[in-house]
């Protein structure tokens, strides 16, 4: 509640400046409002102007929205185009030699690479796919460090129809193994190693456990991108060097026409569930989603040098990195290391360096820079900023207040952007230019995003009033399906006992204020939230009981300064309760079999051990119990359902 609470007292509001204002793709809140009013009047009609308008169509559309079979909706679908086609044939005759891709390399090392390398790049890497035999509507799992050869490989696979599913170079081989089998994939893009913070994390080696997990037929390439040159196993009945394959490949590359709705990629999420969910995206209404939110919400324009600094691994690197601004014919920034690499004025000086424009990070990476170095902002010249952008959990004030002031000197607008995996694009996010800031408030909808609060019953809540963050109309860029599971998907997001199947729940409660800003509170099923990524309780549970010395364990969240929610796991051994030195071994053993079985991410902060854990006649684990004494705050709920009430004295302290 205290953050609720200290969210709720906010009441500073922030005007777009004239400057900036004077500037801007959308520049008054009449502009935006008169959107809305377009959207609102002609729903469909709107998105299929945008879509006319934004994207390069081989064979235009003439259906805009089909729903005849709700929720799985369909797009512009008998329209044809190609991604990769819009992200970079598009831009050659224009800008060929504009530079799209500004690298830095974790050491400091600087590659630029044009529209036209781009574009040769992704050529060669496409014919070398389609030698390989990948084809349209394969699935192929990337699994690399960041860098331009993440982007090319996603854009290849775009370029052929292959379904690209990027994993997230930290997802362990046991994660890696899940991914590769639920996608079937035919192939796997990685690298030798990835180097972040000075670190080397051995890709390739991690790619060979996961395929010796259990027999993986399906996988018939493995292509290794050589990124440091360190010694690994090769199966050449398997295995591939990049630079080899794209050696004799031809540098064009006809792009594979492919239906509006044709997968684009799949992308794999943590639900309230042990199994993670492959979140699948449409290739049109995806594509529109990340041009429209370049425009109205990064206020985009041609001489900004763009940087997100999410990792491909997440959907900000896909519609922030990999897509949206190559659709724009953006110059942006890719970074390899980590912002306290070699020390936390990283970032700052590649904006610096970089003369960066638009800046887009998330909250846990300012409190950390915060907590580092409050003051170190002020040796570098961040005077080229105009726009600062925040994603991934709700930012609380002092974090959005120290972002305003010491980053963008007061003079940039922040945009604070709720959107999911799922959602593809921006979804509740302010127009910079528009609409007046209020510090950790999303603020409001885009034009043409239906979205609502409603109560258990589906009914809209009066403002002020905290309730289900829902959409009520299809929109283009939205989540098609779960791959492999249509049924789960249609339970998950469109339940029937709110709005009759109808609307699509977000997941997450929230409030809007007497001004009608959207204020995010939390997630409402048991998925956590640390360091902007989304964590099943449920899977780090399933991680933890899959180890030999364990029973039973429950994992709630906690608040934490830096991560926003920290892990908590509670934990029944099978055999005696541990104490002293025994518990402390336990507790190293089981962080360490986490991060292996999941990834370092999932890793807990704290693990308590009890002879049982507290729960009802019935045998359900009691959470909100659990989530008190995470918190180190006295239980005053009601526990007279509770089966074995000593047990929470036993909870209450994490082992020493
Ligand atoms: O709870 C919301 C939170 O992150 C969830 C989506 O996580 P994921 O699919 O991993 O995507 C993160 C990047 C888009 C949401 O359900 N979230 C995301 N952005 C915000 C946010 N919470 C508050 N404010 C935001 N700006």
């Amino acid at each position: 509640m205290s953050t609720i609470e200290s969210i709720l007292n906010e009441t500073r509001v922030f005007q777009p400046s004239e400057k900036f204002t004077q500037q801007a793709n959308i520049p008054s809140i009449q502009a935006y409002q008169a959107l809305c009013a377009q959207a609102q009047l002609d729903h469909q009609g709107f998105w299929a102007k945008q879509a006319e308008e934004l994207i390069l169509w081989h064979k235009p559309f003439t259906e805009i929205l089909n729903d005849k079979t709700p929720p799985f909706y369909h797009w512009f679908s008998d329209g044809e185009l190609n991604v990769s086609y819009n992200c970079l044939d598009r831009h050659l005759a224009t800008q060929a030699d504009k530079v799209a891709i500004i690298f830095e390399s974790d050491d400091g090392e600087v590659i630029q690479s044009t529209y036209r390398d781009l574009h040769l790049r992704v050529c060669q890497l496409a014919n070398a796919l389609k030698s390989r035999n990948i084809e349209k509507g394969d699935r192929v799992i990337i699994y690399m460090p960041m860098r331009i050869e993440a982007v090319v490989a996603m854009q290849a696979c775009a370029r052929i129809g292959a379904i690209h599913s990027v994993v997230f170079g930290g997802f362990s081989a046991k994660s890696l193994h899940e991914r590769i089998m639920d996608a079937g994939a035919v192939a796997i893009i990685t690298a030798d190693e990835q180097v972040r913070g000075g670190k080397h994390n051995p890709l390739k080696a991690t790619v060979d456990e996961a395929i010796h997990m259990g027999s993986i037929p399906s996988v018939k390439s493995v292509i290794v991108y050589k990124r440091t040159g360190s010694e690994i196993s090769f199966d050449p009945t398997r295995d591939v060097w990049w630079h080899e394959i794209i050696q004799d490949a031809i540098t064009q590359c006809e792009p594979e026409w492919v239906n509006a709705e044709h997968p684009l990629f799949t992308l794999y999420t943590s639900g309230s569930t042990g199994k993670p969910k492959g979140v699948q995206h449409s290739s049109a209404g995806y594509l529109l989603g990340t041009k429209v939110s370049m425009q109205w919400i990064f206020d985009y324009k041609p001489s900004d040098v763009f940087w997100c600094t999410a990792d491909v691994g997440w959907i900000t690197g896909h519609s922030y990195v990999a897509y949206g601004p190559l659709a724009m014919g953006a110059t942006q920034i890719i970074f390899e290391g980590i912002p306290t690499y070699p020390n936390a004025g990283r970032f700052w000086e590649i904006i610096q360096k970089h003369k960066v424009t638009t800046f887009y990070t998330a909250p846990t990476a300012i409190r950390s820079l915060i907590k580092l170095g409050a003051d170190l902002p002020a040796q570098y010249d961040l005077s080229s900023l105009r726009l600062l952008g925040s994603v991934g959990e709700p930012i609380n004030p002092e974090a959005w207040m120290w972002f305003y002031e010491k980053i963008g000197h007061s003079r940039c607008p922040i945009v604070d952007t709720w959107w999911q995996t799922e959602t593809g694009c921006h979804l509740i996010a302010p127009m910079p230019g528009a609409v007046p800031l209020k510090p950790g408030s999303c603020t409001f909808p885009l034009p043409g995003i239906s979205a609502s609060i409603v109560d258990e019953a589906g009914h809209d809540v009066e403002n002020g009033k905290g309730g289900f963050l829902i959409i009520k109309k299809p929109f283009p860029s939205q989540i098609r399906t779960l791959w492999g599971d249509p049924e789960r998907f249609k339970k998950t997001y469109f339940p029937e006992d709110i709005g009759n199947g109808q609307y699509y729940l977000a997941g997450d409660s929230a409030y809007r204020d007497h001004d009608g800003y959207f204020w995010i509170m939390g997630r409402i099923d048991d998925v956590l939230n640390v360091s902007g990524h989304r964590l099943g309780t449920m899977e780090i549970e399933s991680a933890l009981v899959a180890n030999p010395l364990v029973a039973e364990a429950a994992v709630v969240g906690k608040p934490h300064e830096v991560k926003g929610e920290a892990v908590i796991a509670f934990v029944v051994l099978k055999g005696q309760y541990p104490q002293g030195e025994g518990a402390i071994r336990i507790t190293n053993q089981l962080r360490e079999w986490v991060a292996k079985e999941i990834g370092p991410i999932a890793k807990p902060d704290e693990i308590r051990f009890g002879e049982n854990l507290p729960k009802t006649r019935s045998g359900k684990i009691m959470r909100r119990l659990l989530r008190t004494l995470a918190k180190g705050e006295e239980i005053t709920q009601d526990i007279s359902t509770l089966e074995n009430p000593a047990i929470l004295e036993q909870l209450k302290n994490p082992s020493k």
